[in-house]
């Protein structure tokens, strides 16, 4: 049965790679994860850009497993693809398949997140650092200035470079005032896999050992946002607290309407996910699109392109968000 279905996958790796071709390339997108709304968004709006330039995009998904995403990279270097595009579950240990990758002289793309330590050919993303700041100016505008501001910090996932790059970011903003004494860091942690269990875990340990007075929670993204939104709710705090996000997500955008969220930074999607489809074609063509700026992986001065965000909230919701079809006004009721 095991080789049957070994041969079966060496055929359509055969498959795939006699179909490749400089006018029809292939390529393999390997994700993290799906369960975000925001990837399914990557992956279809780069799936279509892709299709229309002539390539064939095989989508694998990692399910926030490092050993399987490592495994999906080796199945899709054995596929023959002509370039790899990436969102790694973690950013080092995603250098290994890399290797396999460089070893086969395919090209590499980071998507939205970097991988470190190793040789890959583009990162593509947003401004990461101005999302942190954008959630921590958002927040700092708004603190109480006649008494200590008390706040919580939920960060994202410890793996996730950009969790990293967002807390700079909101550092740039808030070190400056914690270290002033305008500020106070109740409680701050990091949430694993951004799981919204994780948020909302957060939040309610920072209830437990801070109390109810709280001003303000910058939170990196609206999955977990959603979580400690809901441990608010459950205490009749929720709308009284500020709350930050980032993504746009659904959700997100409605809590923003109903008053339970404060903002969210909006990512144009559909500009990051066409833009790397038409450099991951391009890549395969054997060519070296520009890049406008690089980031430093460890290794190599990676050439790099940064999308820009914006901050949003509910006075500029239907004027971003909405107005650019990201989602329809009816659906934010
Ligand atoms: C992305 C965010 C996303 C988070 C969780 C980050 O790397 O930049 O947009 O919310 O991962 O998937």
């Amino acid at each position: 049965m095991k080789t049957r279905l070994a041969s079966a996958l060496l055929f359509l790796g055969f498959a795939a790679a006699a179909f490749a071709s400089k006018e029809k390339p292939v390529i393999g997108l390997s994700l993290d994860t799906l369960k975000e709304e925001r990837w399914q968004r990557d992956r279809d709006t780069f799936t279509a850009e892709a299709q229309k330039l002539g390539a064939t995009v095989i989508v694998q998904s990692a399910n926030s497993d490092d050993t399987r995403q490592v495994r999906d990279v080796e199945s899709l270097i054995s596929r023959g693809v002509d370039v790899l595009v990436i969102v790694p579950h973690n950013g080092e240990a995603m250098t290994r398949a890399v290797k396999s990758a460089n070893d086969a002289k395919i090209p590499v793309i980071a998507y939205d997140r970097l991988i470190k330590n190793c040789a890959i050919d583009y990162y593509l993303s947003f401004d990461n650092v101005k999302v942190g700041e954008a959630q921590g100016s958002y927040a700092a505008s708004r603190l109480p200035s006649d008494r200590k501001a008390r706040l919580v910090r939920i960060y994202g996932a410890p793996t996730d470079n950009n969790a990293k790059m967002f807390k700079q970011g909101q550092d740039n903003i808030l070190g400056p005032l914690i270290k002033a004494g305008k500020v106070e860091v109740l409680h701050e942690d990091w949430a694993l896999d951004w799981k919204p269990e994780n948020g909302k875990k957060i939040m309610n340990a920072a209830i437990t050992k801070a109390g109810r007075t709280i001003d303000a929670v910058v939170v990196s993204n609206d999955g977990t946002a959603g979580g400690a939104i809901q441990a608010l709710l459950e205490e009749g705090l929720a709308g009284k607290v500020l709350v930050t996000g980032q993504d746009a997500d659904l959700a997100a955008c409605q809590r923003i309407q109903r008053g339970t969220q404060a903002m969210t930074v909006y990512k144009p999607l559909k500009n990051l996910a066409t833009l790397a489809a038409r450099v991951a074609v391009d890549v395969a063509k054997g060519n070296k699109p520009a890049a406008t700026s690089t980031l430093d992986n460890g290794v190599k001065k990676v050439p790099s392109i940064f999308e820009k965000v914006i901050s949003v909230d509910r006075d500029n919701l239907m004027s971003t968000v909405v107005a650019d079809g990201f989602h329809k006004a009816a659906d934010l009721k």
